[in-house]
């Protein structure tokens, strides 16, 4: 078996996985794919508030620490993920924050976060899922609790302490529900596409556009994710695939067909976005079938075990791997000499 990392590295990009520090300490079979699969990992979890967080005088840099390492021994580059979310905020910023502190709370979160990685990281996602048009305002934006308490420029404030602490970092703006072709999907799409719009006149620091794809089996993405690509390449973005899975809560429980069509949609999903240049990463949301939040959050509805991941329970590489490399080749045959 030839390894993903090096089908992606023939085409210039970048593929790995999202990872959990307590398995890379104590599971060897997950520490063996992520280091033989991948050129790049980001923390599922363990950069968040929640995790760096512990109270508002603490930070406990343990985890975050020790999967740079890992990276970095591994010649893997790292994401981080992420400085601002309305989700996963600790009780005591809760407890604590107002409009006349909010702003120095977070900005001194991004120096002391991004500033002590500084030159070490590939990128920052610094925004995380900020559009939800169903919250009714003109401009799409979520009201979440950073719009509340920080104000109608949260996002360039983070985006400029981001830049300040870490010149290199490529800073991204990350969202999910912008891939399928459908009304709800579409409004979010253009509602980024104005965003990013609005950040590029006033001249705010934006490297790129994460597009999260957790995406659904057996469904056709295409034109319109294909539109918005574009739009945020002709911005001067780049676009990473940041947190790919195929979740299978439509198919019937039989696991051949399933993963079939679990494979058959990561490669006809991959041929779209990597017919675009502007697309450069490829991160899965997991490493396997084991692991995957969709078993605990959005699981099926028989409770029969989500397969949306490239390795099973057991660390075999499943046919949606076979079927992510090949979607690859396609972007870039690899040398023969890979193939085996
Ligand atoms: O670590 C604790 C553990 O000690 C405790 O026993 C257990 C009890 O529920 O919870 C554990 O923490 C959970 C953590 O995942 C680790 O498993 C949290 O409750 C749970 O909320 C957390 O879920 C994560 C979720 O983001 C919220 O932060 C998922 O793993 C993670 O996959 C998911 O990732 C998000 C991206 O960040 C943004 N885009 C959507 C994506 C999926 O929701």
């Amino acid at each position: 078996m030839t390894s993903l990392r090096a089908h992606a590295a023939a085409g210039d990009l970048l593929t790995g996985f999202a990872v959990v520090p307590s398995l890379l300490r104590d599971d060897a079979a997950y520490t063996n794919v992520v280091r033989e699969q991948a050129n790049l990992i980001v923390a599922e979890n363990a950069m968040k508030w929640a995790a760096l967080r512990p109270s508002a005088t603490r930070y406990d840099f343990d985890d975050a620490d020790m999967l740079l390492n890992f990276a970095e021994q591994g010649r893997m580059k790292m994401r981080g993920h992420n400085l601002l979310w309305h989700r996963g905020i600790p009780q005591w910023f809760t407890a604590m924050a107002t409009p006349a502190n909010a702003k120095q709370l977070l900005q001194a979160h991004i120096e002391t976060v991004v500033g002590r990685y500084a030159g070490r990281m590939h990128s920052w996602d610094v925004v995380n899922e900020a559009i939800q048009i169903s919250d009714g305002r003109p401009d799409g934006l979520r009201s979440s609790p950073w719009l509340r308490l920080v104000g109608d420029d949260y996002i360039e404030v983070a985006f400029r302490s981001a830049r300040r602490a870490d010149p290199q970092a490529l800073l991204t703006y990350n969202e999910y529900g912008i891939e399928a072709e459908n009304a709800q999907d579409e409004a979010k799409r253009q509602a980024v596409l104005l965003l990013l719009r609005r950040m590029r006149a006033r001249h705010v620091p934006i490297d790129a556009v994460g597009v999260q794809s957790h995406i659904s089996a057996g469904t056709k993405y295409g034109d319109g994710l294909l539109r918005f690509i574009r739009g945020v390449r002709e911005l001067d973005l780049q676009v990473f695939v940041t947190e790919m899975d195929v979740n299978d809560r439509s198919l019937a429980p039989a696991i051949a067909a399933r993963d079939a069509t679990v494979a058959q949609t990561y490669k006809d999903y991959l041929d779209l976005v990597l017919s675009e240049p502007a697309v450069t990463v490829i991160v899965l949301w997991g490493v396997s079938d084991r692991d995957t939040w969709l078993n605990h959050e959005d699981s099926r509805q028989d409770r029969v075990p989500e397969r949306p991941l490239l390795f099973d329970d057991r660390f075999r590489p499943k046919q949606d791997f076979y079927a992510v490399r090949d979607a690859f080749d396609q972007r870039h045959p690899v040398h023969p000499s890979l193939n085996g």
